[in-house]
Parts: C-alpha cells; structure tokens; sequence
C-alpha cells in the first residue's frame, strides 16, 4: 500500500473541526487587531530564505526541502514565513511610503527534521507581522496579540518568555566575547557546540547538553552588552505588557533559531505537550526589507505551530472536534421517495438550514440511530403518504415536540 511521507499528516474528518475553529479564531483576532491577510507561495527561490534566516542556522543548513526546477532555478518549500512574506511587501510597494503595514498569514511550511509528537516535516504556522515601526508599542502589540489567539483557545497556562538580543552592533559585540569564553573551554564543549562555535556561537546557548549547560553558567551574558537604547526599547515592551496584564519570565537565553532577529525576541511554550513544547515565538527585525532590495522598514512579527495548539486544543476542548450541527435529518422511507426529499432538503438549505439524507436508503431504524447520532436537532420521515399528500411532521429531537406542515 502506497502511504503518506514522513513527517507528513492526513487531517481526517475527526480532526479538521478543530482545525477550522483555530483557523477562524485567528482570522477574527487578527482582525480585530487591525491586521489584513497576505499569502505568498509556498515556494519561493532559495535565496529568500537562506539570505534571511542565515547560512548556519538548522533550518537553513539541514532542513530544507530545496531542489532544482526543470528551469535550472534553485527553489525550496518554504520553511517560515517571515522572509517571503517581506520579499511580497518589497515586490509590492507595500511600505514604500514608510506607510505602517499590519499583515497575517496561516500555511503550511515544510522543515526535514526528526518527525516525533508535536514535530512534523510538514506542519502549519499562523502569524503576523508589522512593518515600518522601530517602537516598543509594535513589539508588545505583537506579543498580545499571540497571547490573545492562546488564550481565546482557552489555553491559559502558556509561559511567555522574553528577552532581548539588543542591537545588531551589542549583539555581535556579545557574539565576540562569548565566542572568546568559549574558545579557551572548547575540548570540554560537546560535538555539536564546537561545531556551532564558528558557525552560530549564540545557539550554543541553547544546547541541553549538560557539560555545555555548566560551562554556560560562567559565560559573559548578552545583558551586559545592551546599549543604553536596548535597554530603554526593552523595558518599555515589560512595561506595556505588565499594563495589560500578560506576565511573563525574563529568559536571558532565549535567542531564537532564526539569525534576523534584534531587539525583543519572545517564545510561547506550553507543559501539556511533552519535549516540543514550543507554540510559537517571534521578535523584532529590522534589517531584512534590505536583502530584498527594500528600504530599511523596522518590523516585528510571531507565529504560532498550529499543530501543536491542536495537541492541546485536543486535551482541554475536544469538543470542537466534534462539533457537526445539523438542523434537521431528513429520513426517506423508501427510494421511490427520494427525488421528493431531495428537493425538500434542498429548498431547506437555501433557507439557510443544515440538512442531511441518508443516500443509502436505509431502514427507518438505521436513520433514525444515524439522526440521534450526530445529534439532529429535528428529524422528518418522508413516506409515499407525506409525498402524496405534502404534508410531514418535524419532530424536534430535544423535547419531542411534532409540528405538522402543510
Ligand atoms: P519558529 O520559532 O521557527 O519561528 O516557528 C514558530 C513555531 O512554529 C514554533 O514555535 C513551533 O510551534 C512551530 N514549528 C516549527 N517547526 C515545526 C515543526 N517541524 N513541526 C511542527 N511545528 C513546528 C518562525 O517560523 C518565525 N517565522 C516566527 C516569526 C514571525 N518571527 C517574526 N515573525
């Protein structure tokens, strides 16, 4: 039998209700956040995203889906959506004029890592991103707006945690210090963080390895390299996130695995979904309008893992996966009544209603079960007599009440 690939999902019908709730809800914060829809390609050239995301990160370096088209192009399926969404607003003059851009996006992305619970090869993020503003304000507004999709889920006990990475010049100043530290204790360093040394130091931050984890513990910290602007941009998003009442956990590790981040970077994770708990993150970039021949436009932006929120949507709401209304099934008694409710059902959704028929023209006892089964609020039963004459019964299912139309 042929199957699926890899790191690849079939969303069956048990599951594409959940689905659907979370792609509605985010589409209705989003407007409520003043936020417009792009979407892009899901491939774009592979330059778009090697030159933003960085040569030596995972992403670009290992997971990849890049292959040659029959035209000689090097083309790759999109593994965020960050870069071509800012590769659109450049193309199409979006923020020229130094206008303020607010857009959100939901898609598939594709990344060849290790398949396990809450990691898939092809997976689906919805985000957002502002353009055209350096100030603090984005950056909250931002963040919020992520903590309200969480929490409109009903995802409540999500962790927050922020930091920043400050400005490009504190950043690499930090860069050469750590990369200093890390020099003199390099035999002691695990194999993948050595590597990491002259490719992406500032991941090594990130390293589970325990002996990594006790050289770290003596390594200089990004915070003792922020300019006096970082850190005044920085307090300010605490602040603004503080008055609006969203707590959150100052974490000075966190520097993302995307390298076109400066300033405010934040991740959302979640303890109910085992080692891939991360359900989304962002931050601030404000170089990258310029690889794509853009003006130097400020931005910010997040996305969230869908699947991921699903996971948990699963454990706290399964109800919104099964949620299939159905205003009224329609039973037919036998097949030679079949065109007359047809018609009957059809003029009924015209109206607006949620009609099913049974298209296998079971027995009254059959349809009878599949109507309390997926919970019909009436049912009609349609015999020779009813067509006759034009007149049924809808019974309503909740308290069994009959009505006789004529
Ligand atoms: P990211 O942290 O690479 O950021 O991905 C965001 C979220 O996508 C992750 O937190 C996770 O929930 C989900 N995700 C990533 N990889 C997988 C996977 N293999 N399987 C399932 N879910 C996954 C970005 O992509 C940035 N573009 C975010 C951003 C927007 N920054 C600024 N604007």
């Amino acid at each position: 039998m042929i199957q699926n690939v890899r790191g690849t999902r079939d969303l069956l019908p048990d599951q594409t209700k959940g689905w659907q709730f979370l792609e509605q809800l985010f589409a209705s914060v989003a407007e409520r956040f003043g936020y417009a829809e792009i979407r892009t390609p899901i491939f774009e050239l592979t330059e778009v995203f090697t030159r933003t995301i960085g040569e030596n990160t995972d992403v670009v370096s290992k997971e990849m889906y890049t292959f040659t088209d029959r035209g000689d192009n090097s083309i790759t399926l999109r593994p965020e959506m960050t870069a071509g969404a800012v590769r659109a607003a450049v193309q199409h003059n979006l923020t020229a004029t130094g206008q303020l851009q607010r857009l959100w996006y939901i898609g598939a992305q594709f990344r060849y890592e290790r398949p396990q619970a809450g990691r898939y090869r092809q997976f689906y993020q919805c985000g957002a991103e502002c353009y055209n503003t350096p100030y603090p304000e984005a950056d909250a507004e931002m963040i919020m707006f992520a903590a309200t999709v969480l929490e409109e889920c009903g995802i409540k006990d999500y962790t927050l945690k922020i930091n920043t990475l400050g400005s490009q010049e504190c950043r690499q100043q930090y860069i050469t210090a750590l990369t200093e530290y890390l020099e003199q204790k390099k035999e002691e360093l695990s194999e993948d963080s050595r590597v990491r040394l002259t490719k992406n130091p500032l991941r090594i931050l990130d390293s589970k390895d325990r002996g990594d984890i006790a050289i770290l513990k003596e390594a200089p910290i990004l915070a003792d390299f922020l300019s006096e602007e970082s850190k005044i941009h920085f307090d300010k998003v605490l602040k603004l996130l503080e008055k609006n009442g969203f707590s959150y956990y100052i974490e000075t590790k966190l520097v993302r695995g995307l390298d076109y981040y400066s300033h405010t970077v934040f991740e959302f994770a979640s303890n109910a979904i085992g080692s891939q708990d991360a359900l989304g993150g962002g931050g601030r970039y404000n170089t990258m309008f310029e690889y794509f021949g853009g003006k130097s436009t400020p931005s910010v932006g997040f996305s969230l893992g869908m699947d991921r929120m699903i996971l948990v949507l699963q454990q706290l709401r399964p109800e919104i996966f099964n949620q299939t209304i159905v205003d009224c099934y329609i039973v037919a008694l036998d097949r030679s009544v079949g065109e007359f409710v047809q018609r009957l059902a059809m003029g009924m959704r015209k109206e607006g209603k949620r009609v099913i028929t049974d298209l296998q023209y079971r027995s009254l006892k059959a349809q009878m079960r599949e109507a309390n089964k997926i919970g019909a609020k009436t049912v009609i039963v349609i015999g020779e007599e009813e067509m006759k004459t034009g007149t049924y019964k809808v019974k309503n299912m909740e308290d069994g009440t009959e009505l006789i139309i004529e």
